[in-house]
């Protein structure tokens, strides 16, 4: 393609993608195809000649949007958001157009340096203790997803806890991790990939708000000791997927300190929140931590992928990680005067993300971002306001934030077929959970363009849809 032609269909996409936010809420919310719908519409082998970006674009058109569900529709309030926004997009449409494989500070001067200061930017505007700066013994890096920033603090927990002799050797079997019961399911794949085995996994029993309960972490911790195993790591949620409980970060982190575990602290989504100073008590206890990780992608008008991962010693995660090879040697590397963000995750190669999360923090400005975060939260509390004064639904768990768990009273069954008619009729989407047995409806509200009429009119189409069933 001769850059004439790309500016001409460049030019064409970003109008099919402006049309495509200006008119996203008359598409279903979730898509209504079946199965194999649309594989069956895709050609089994590869186009042996050149076809048109005409062509190409109208399969788009034809074949991809009807299995599309449109996360960027501001009736989305499925799961945890993943929200986006104009100047992400277009940050990650330059990252796209550079094409920098950012492995070392050599292969990218800028891609390494932007991100270290965006990411210091973001330990200032989540009020971050000092030492997760990048001036001080930590940093922080861009990885794709929680999942791995878990992997990572796991992997570095077990090498700081075995004197980096797994690394060499292999696992002793020894090894056991916390977690709460409500913690999410990344961080039980993360300790399996580790080697630590699930059988070394706990899960500390919650408190009535769903918040893991430190006196048994701590009982726990102490049997574990007696029966001659090594505790060596903790991960404490600041908003947890099911129903957004929060870990109490302090009195965890008290005990971590006291037992020499690596806490880690999981606020992919609630995060964010941290952003504007009225929510930012939900870290309060970060000072404790050895690592902590939130995703940018999903509450933070970050297109996916973004997570960002912050160590307190950025000593430990680079020894556990780096093995240097022959041919990535270099100068740079070799004076000390440099990041190499290869070190700092699982794979080599990388991305330059930090462009869209500077373009949003530049765009919105922090001011900007503490009011849309404000206003998701204020519409959320709103929602859970008529909840509570309803006759037929109830709250199942405190709202902290941007999510409400609530049910209507007519029992399992009633709100599974709530759940499902609604989300069949394509105006909205919302998903569930489940809470000590019962079948809970979730809606989380944090896509860039929900306002609160999109949240009054999901109200009353789940009261209308409830009253049509009961009936
Ligand atoms: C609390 C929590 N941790 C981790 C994850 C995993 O996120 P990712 O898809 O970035 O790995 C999620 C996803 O929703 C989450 O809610």
């Amino acid at each position: 393609m001769s850059p004439e032609e790309f500016r001409k269909q460049g030019k064409q996409m970003i109008d099919w993608i402006a049309d495509y936010y200006e008119n996203v809420e008359k598409y279903p919310v979730l898509s209504q195809v079946k199965p194999g719908e649309i594989i069956g519409q895709l050609p089994t082998n590869a186009p042996k000649e050149s076809e048109s970006m005409d062509q190409i674009m109208s399969d788009v058109n034809s074949i991809i949007m009807p299995g599309i569900t449109h996360w960027q529709s501001p009736n989305f309030f499925a799961y945890f958001p993943s929200n986006s926004s104009g100047p992400s997009v277009l940050g990650d449409l330059l990252s796209s157009g550079l094409g920098v494989q950012g492995m070392i500070w050599a292969t990218s001067p800028a891609c390494t340096e932007l991100e270290t200061r965006v990411l210091d930017w973001l330990a200032g505007m989540l009020q971050l203790p000092g030492q997760f700066k990048s001036t001080s013994t930590g940093g922080a890096v861009i990885q794709d997803t929680a999942s791995s920033a878990a992997l990572s603090a796991i992997l570095a927990a077990r090498e700081k806890k075995t004197n980096y002799k797994t690394n060499d050797s292999g696992n002793s079997g020894k090894l056991v991790a916390y977690v709460s019961s409500q913690t999410h399911s990344s961080l039980e794949k993360a300790i399996k990939i580790a080697g630590i085995g699930k059988n070394n996994l706990r899960l500390i029993g919650v408190d009535e708000n769903l918040a893991m309960r430190p006196d048994l972490l701590e009982i726990v911790i102490q049997a574990d000791l007696k029966a001659g195993l090594s505790p060596f790591f903790v991960c404490a949620t600041v908003g947890t997927t099911s129903t957004n409980a929060m870990d109490p970060l302090t009195e965890i982190g008290r005990i971590c300190r006291k037992y020499e575990l690596w806490l880690h602290i999981d606020a992919a989504m609630s995060g964010t929140a941290a952003i504007s100073p009225k929510y930012r008590h939900f870290l309060n206890g970060v000072e404790l931590a050895d690592s902590f990780s939130f995703n940018p992608h999903k509450w933070m008008f970050t297109n996916f992928d973004c997570n960002c991962f912050y160590v307190a010693d950025r000593s430990v995660l680079i020894k556990t990680l780096s093995i240097l090879p022959e041919y990535l040697k270099n100068q740079a590397s070799e004076s000390g005067a440099v990041i190499d963000y290869r070190d700092w995750h699982i794979q080599l190669g990388r991305r330059f993300r930090s462009l869209k999360l500077w373009f949003v923090i530049r765009h919105y400005g922090v001011s900007g971002l503490r009011y849309h975060i404000s206003e998701h939260v204020r519409i959320a509390q709103e929602f859970a306001e008529w909840v509570i004064s309803s006759d037929d639904f109830e709250l199942v768990a405190p709202a902290p934030l941007n999510l409400v768990c609530f049910a209507h009273k007519n029992g399992n069954d009633f709100n599974r077929k709530l759940l499902e008619t609604i989300n069949a009729n394509g105006k909205m989407y919302f998903t569930h959970t489940e809470v000590n047995g019962q079948y809970v409806l979730r809606m989380c509200i944090g896509q860039t363009n929900t306002k609160e009429e999109h949240v009054r009119l999901a109200w009353e189409t789940i009261q209308e849809t409830a009253k049509e069933l009961s009936s």
